[in-house]
């Protein structure tokens, strides 16, 4: 059963709000100080992932309350729904089963009765015997010539998961070109195609409804743009490959059924990774590295499901963002890579966490009377340090941050790595420390300032610290511990949805820009001013129809 309860009425809730007041005036520092094995009790490793969480504004007590919250709040019932397939994301009346995706165990999964790991092992399959044949040149476009690249055309879900992970795992790069075309903008597709040549191009159409307009759009465009250049409609089938749920519009579009990879109502676009959308992951980094990140991905999963939540990762970073966005009324969560490979990483999770908890209904259907997700940001370490940290370290708003950084690089040259890892580690500490007056005194003494200067410049350069962070070391990033992060993080995002009790797997608000523009369409042809609108939106149009060519 999936529990339904208002986490503001729980016990924990009040116990926590008194709590608050006993460690609003604790500073981390003298948390350090007092607490030499604050690190060993706030860390926990998980195979080559280290997760510490000492550096936030937590205790035993917090801890243990923020548990209790969980605990009130069903989270382990919540859990086992999800796992065993019950239909959790009410709104669409679907299960819920990206864990089916990778259950690498093979246990048996059920929806509605009927096990899915037959067909989710039957795709799996598919996938690898297509994307060998292309990687290993037997398969041929229709000039008798090898692919070399490939071009995914989907947006959100379909996009976003992909070309992270391909980033991510360059190292793991096959002999193809992986391009990404997402926006409805035509430069976005024309720039791509530029480049390419049609005889030796791959197009995956990757929609789980086959209708979304982006998309739809960009593959026309590429269908078009492969029989102008001598393609022909019996060519297709070798050029194009459909990526969906819905086989009817995909057989419609002119794809040949043997290439389509299907899935299910139950994986959701953004959790859709792990699915026939990962074929684009396939292709650029080899299918068993494709199989090793499914395989960090169960790992995780496992521990999620099985681990006290004492010692569960995903739990803890889940109730330290609640501690934080409930409590302390921080609004924004920065994800901060110290590895140039993940530079899509926070934009992935742009849309994993505020399509998931970006919600102000809760599961009975009443508007809520607390915070729900945070906004998410962030950029790679140390590009964010010479652009945004100055609000983070000296701002007045509290920002609870993520680094995240592998002790390992997959590009050692020479002294690169340390020089990262050595800010990666100095910030969270500064965060944590901040610099008191009394050490800017003595600083601004040794560089020779006059007391005047010092009295002058001074307070500029306290900090006052106490920011939190939690710095997540991997040993280096391989698919597998990609997996796990990346399943950690969804695990996080299902935790907090479940104490904010609202639904993390429906997407009503992205459903409604996709209507209205629907409406606006037609309106835009011909020259004939409009005004059914606002007069901002009638102004607009109208200056827009007289611009337009
Ligand atoms: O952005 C809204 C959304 O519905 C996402 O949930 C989904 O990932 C994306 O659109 C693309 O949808 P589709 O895969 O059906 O084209």
């Amino acid at each position: 059963m999936f529990p339904k309860t208002n986490f503001t009425q729980t016990k924990a809730y009040n116990y926590l709000s008194d709590h608050l007041v006993e460690i609003a005036d604790q500073h981390l520092r003298s948390m350090f100080n007092k607490d030499t094995e604050r690190f060993a009790k706030f860390s926990i490793q998980f195979n080559d992932i280290l997760v510490d969480y000492s550096k936030n504004r937590i205790t035993d007590k917090t801890m243990a309350l923020l548990i209790q919250l969980a605990n009130e709040c069903g989270l382990k019932e919540a859990i086992e729904a999800m796992f065993n397939g019950e239909k959790i994301n009410a709104t669409e009346n679907r299960a819920v089963l990206h864990t089916a995706l990778r259950n690498q165990s093979n246990t048996p999964v059920l929806v509605d009765g009927k096990d899915v790991m037959p067909d989710v092992n039957k795709v799996l399959a598919h996938m690898e015997q297509f994307s060998e044949a292309i990687i290993s040149g037997e398969w041929k476009g229709y000039t008798g010539k090898e692919i070399t690249d490939i071009v995914n055309i989907g947006i959100g879900g379909s996009d976003l998961g992909p070309v992270m992970v391909t980033e991510a795992l360059k190292p793991y790069k096959t002999r193809l070109n992986a391009h990404f075309v997402s926006n409805v903008d035509g430069t976005h597709i024309h720039e791509t195609l530029k480049g390419l040549n049609p005889e030796t191009t791959l197009f995956l159409i990757a929609s789980k409804t086959f209708t979304t307009q982006e998309t739809m759009a960009n593959a026309h465009t590429a269908r078009n743009w492969f029989l102008g250049h001598n393609g022909k409609e019996e060519d297709v089938a070798k050029h194009f490959a459909a990526l969906s749920t819905n086989e009817k519009a995909v057989k419609e579009f002119g794809i040949d059924p043997k290439n389509m990879f299907e899935f299910w109502d139950w994986v959701g676009g953004r959790y859709s990774l792990w699915s026939a959308i990962g074929l684009s992951i396939c292709l650029s980094v080899g299918f068993d590295s494709f199989a090793e990140l499914l395989s960090g991905a169960h790992e995780m999963d496992n521990h999620f499901r099985n681990t006290e939540f004492e010692q569960n990762i995903p739990v803890i970073l889940g109730l330290i963002g609640v501690w934080y966005n409930n409590f302390f009324e921080a609004e924004t969560n920065a994800i901060l890579p110290y590895d140039q490979y993940l530079h899509r990483f926070a934009a992935y999770f742009q849309q994993g966490d505020m399509e998931s908890n970006g919600k102000h209904v809760d599961r009975n259907g009443e508007i809520v009377n607390y915070q729900t997700g945070p906004i998410i940001w962030g950029e790679p370490g140390t590009n964010g340090q010479h652009a945004f940290y100055q609000l983070i370290h000296q701002g007045t708003k509290l920002i609870p941050c993520d680094f995240i950084a592998p002790a390992q690089s997959h590009n050692p040259i020479g002294q690169h790595h340390t020089f990262l890892l050595s800010n990666f580690f100095a910030q969270t500490e500064a965060l944590m420390n901040g610099k008191t007056i009394d050490e800017v005194v003595e600083e601004l003494k040794a560089s020779g300032k006059s007391d005047e200067e010092i009295d002058s410049l001074a307070p500029f350069k306290e900090f006052e610290g106490n920011r939190p962070t939690n710095s997540i070391l991997v040993k280096k990033i391989t698919p597998k511990v990609l997996g796990s992060l990346i399943a950690m993080y969804e695990h996080k995002i299902f935790t907090q949805g479940v104490i904010w009790n609202i639904y993390s797997f429906d997407q009503w608000g992205v459903e409604l820009g996709k209507q209205l523009a629907g409406n606006i369409l037609p309106e835009l042809k011909g020259k004939e001013p409009v005004s059914g609108h606002d007069s901002s939106t009638n102004g607009l149009i109208n200056q827009y129809k007289n611009w337009k060519e």
